[in-house]
């Protein structure tokens, strides 16, 4: 490459080279001794009395009444925290700010993604959330109603969870790229009483009719009692009999509502998340001890300095990285945030380097699928901004390959901020292994220790330790803020989570290798679930969308490696009777899928298959198809009731590559 961007980028490649030589980077000494937590001791600390320890992170939260148990581990795995114990989650995060005299500090400066620019401050919020509070009472909504939530990234969104939060209703937020379909099937499973919708959402210069498309699937749902609907784009909204603009509701409530004090374990939350059938799991996250491990994960990971720090997560509040990393971790420190509503590449490729300058960005989160996508893009987008505000980075939502790191470290850090790599999970509510960026040598891909208070073990399938071998990840006592079941799947939970190595250990789901120095390598999921770009789907929920397509006769769907998106969809589809499969075919199918389920569900591979490798008893043998997908040796293929499928398929497969598309 002679020409001058070509040398330019090769000079960034000698450098990244170079830094692939190094194995631990240590924090840099002026982050070190400027952190929240700048002393080994502390794991010490919380090994001499890990209850103890807790407690004195939920004295960190404000109780209307204290606690007269840390932790009730009596009918194991349904653990409860900090029985005995009042609070308010939205009292905590808000009112307690505005009563010592920090109302007027910027909670989100939020960005739209036409430019526009609102900057919500802590008593605005609050106003806010009190009166949306009292329009959710208004409608009958009270203490244990789910309420429903299906917006884009506004402030709106915030203020809903939070006045929620406030009078101890559930809410449910379904991920803004979820489709309407997937709404349903939600407020159905959790009998949503209320939903809080948008008349529109835009994605990049376009607008989706949001409230047009939940009309169409929510008719018959009668649980559904009321519809607030949120003016944002001015799409075309139907307005029926139980639908309530939010606007006007607003303008006529009380600014006046008490937080009403709330047992430590009453829900907060449900969000649902993929298992390995097709049906989501309603994952229940409860009060006082979530509150306590998120707050003081953000402090603690982020190395938040309230009074000076700008914080931004990337993600959708959507994911519950956004309902603990934007919402309520952030919100309980007293935290000014960025929120974007709009996409990563949209107006441009810079806009996130663009933002992070514009508000002086100290603290950015984001997943590694992201910078992969920053890295095709080119280092050129990034560096045209100023981004020495930035001083700390953080990945989360898979394994973040080294060279991404290397990148994020190099073109966004500038070798001087430290990377979190943070390992948890929709379950685990909070971070659960994570540097500490203050102390902790990081390595490049590694997820380091578990944070003091956690242990975590990785072991053979009979639960023995494995040593520095690879295994499965454990965590070995219960945690503040772990899920407390499944909603109304109450043998679900147990059996999912709790049943292969017993009542009090908790099963993971992944896969990870510990090497000499301690430090956990999440490999990926040992399940039938796929990670794509960090979401996490399931290969049941996709086949049962493709397969309810009507030319469709049968359809197995596997995860394999991509570079962009870490894992991409790839389904093995048999048509009905002898349609033959076509280029327009596969589109319908994606387009299907979205549909059901989201865009980010449809497959990036369709292959046509006139049969699909099973066992005698007729499971589809997905280890083959992953092993036909991704090129390697078959093993062994004695046990599927007819082996010819499986030349076919190779054949097919080989066919695709040879006409290059992929
Ligand atoms: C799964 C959880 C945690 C919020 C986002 C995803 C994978 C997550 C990491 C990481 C390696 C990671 C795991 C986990 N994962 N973070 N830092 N390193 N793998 O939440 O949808 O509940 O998915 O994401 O496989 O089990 P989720």
């Amino acid at each position: 490459m002679a020409d001058a961007t070509g040398t330019r980028s090769s000079d960034l490649e000698q450098e990244l080279e170079r830094l692939l030589e190094i194995e631990t980077f240590p924090p840099p000494d002026d982050f070190r001794s400027a952190a929240v937590v700048g002393d080994e001791g502390i794991y010490e600390e919380a090994e001499r009395d890990w209850k103890a320890f807790w407690e004195r992170q939920a004295d960190a939260l404000d109780w209307f009444e204290r606690w007269d148990t840390v932790l009730d581990d009596s009918n194991p795995p349904f653990y409860k925290w900090f029985t005995g114990g009042k609070l308010n989650v939205a009292h905590n995060c808000l009112d307690r700010h505005v009563d010592a005299g920090r109302g007027d500090r910027v909670a989100f400066h939020w960005r739209g993604e036409e430019g526009e620019e609102r900057d919500v401050t802590y008593a605005d919020l609050l106003r806010d959330v009190k009166k949306f509070a009292n329009v959710l009472k208004a409608h009958g909504i009270g203490p244990g109603d789910v309420v429903g939530i299906y917006l884009p990234m506004i402030p709106e969104v915030v203020v809903a969870m939070l006045a929620c939060a406030r009078i101890g209703a559930p809410h449910n937020v379904v991920f803004g790229g979820f489709s309407a379909g997937s709404v349903r099937e939600r407020m159905e499973f959790s009998e949503a009483k209320a939903l809080v919708t948008v008349d529109g959402a835009r994605r990049k210069g376009k607008t989706a009719p949001v409230k047009a498309q939940v009309d169409e699937v929510m008719g018959d749902l009668e649980t559904i009692q009321t519809i607030f609907v949120v003016q944002h784009t001015g799409a075309e909204a139907p307005m029926g009999d139980r639908d309530v603009w939010w606007h006007e509701a607003m303008e006529q409530a009380d600014e006046e509502c008490e937080a009403v004090p709330l047992d430590a374990e009453h829900p907060l939350y449900i969000l649902y998340t993929s298992g390995s059938t097709a049906k989501p799991k309603g994952i229940l996250h409860t009060t006082g001890g979530y509150l306590t491990q998120v707050a003081y994960t953000h402090r603690l990971v982020f190395d938040l300095k309230p009074d000076s720090d700008v914080y931004w997560c990337s993600a959708d509040v959507g994911w519950v990285t956004g309902h603990s990393y934007i919402v309520y971790g952030p919100l309980a420190n007293g935290a000014t945030s960025v929120m974007y509503e709009g996409a990563p590449d949209y107006p441009h490729k810079g806009i996130w380097w663009e933002l992070c300058e514009r508000y002086g960005v100290t603290i950015f989160y984001t997943a590694p699928t992201a910078i992969r996508a920053c890295i095709k893009w080119g280092a050129e987008h990034v560096e045209r901004f100023d981004l020495s505000s930035l001083r700390l980075l953080g990945s989360v939502g898979e394994p973040i390959n080294p060279k991404a790191w290397l990148w994020y470290h190099k073109v966004v850090g500038g070798e001087r901020c430290p990377i979190v790599d943070t390992w948890w999970q929709t379950e685990t509510g909070g971070i659960m292994i994570s540097p500490l960026p203050g102390i902790t040598h990081t390595k490049p891909g590694s997820a380091t220790r578990p944070l003091p208070g956690i242990e975590a073990a990785v072991v053979s399938e009979e639960g023995e330790d494995a040593g520095t071998g690879q295994g499965l990840l454990t965590l070995r006592r219960p945690w503040p803020s772990m899920l407390r079941t499944l909603y109304k799947e109450e043998e679900r939970f147990v059996e999912t989570y709790f049943s292969k190595f017993g009542r009090e250990i908790y099963f993971v789901g992944d896969a990870a290798r510990r090497d000499d120095d301690g430090y956990f390598w999440v490999i990926g999921r040992v399940d039938d679930v796929i990670n794509v770009s960090g979401h996490r789907l399931s290969t049941a929920e996709v086949e049962s969308a493709i397969v309810s397509h009507p030319k469709v006769a049968e359809s197995a769907v596997i995860g394999q490696a991509d570079e962009d998106t870490g894992q991409a969809i790839t389904a093995f589809v048999t048509l009905e009777g002898d349609l033959d499969g076509s280029d327009e075919l596969v589109e319908e199918i994606r387009e299907h899928v979205a549909r059901r389920i989201g865009k980010l569900a449809r497959p990036k591979r369709v292959i046509w298959s006139d049969d699909l490798p099973k066992t005698r008893s007729g499971k589809i043998m997905r280890r083959l198809l992953r092993d036909i997908a991704e090129g390697r040796e078959l093993g062994d293929v004695t046990t599927l009731r007819d082996p010819d499928v499986m030349q076919q398929l190779e054949q097919k497969v080989k066919e695709r590559q040879s006409t290059g598309e992929e």
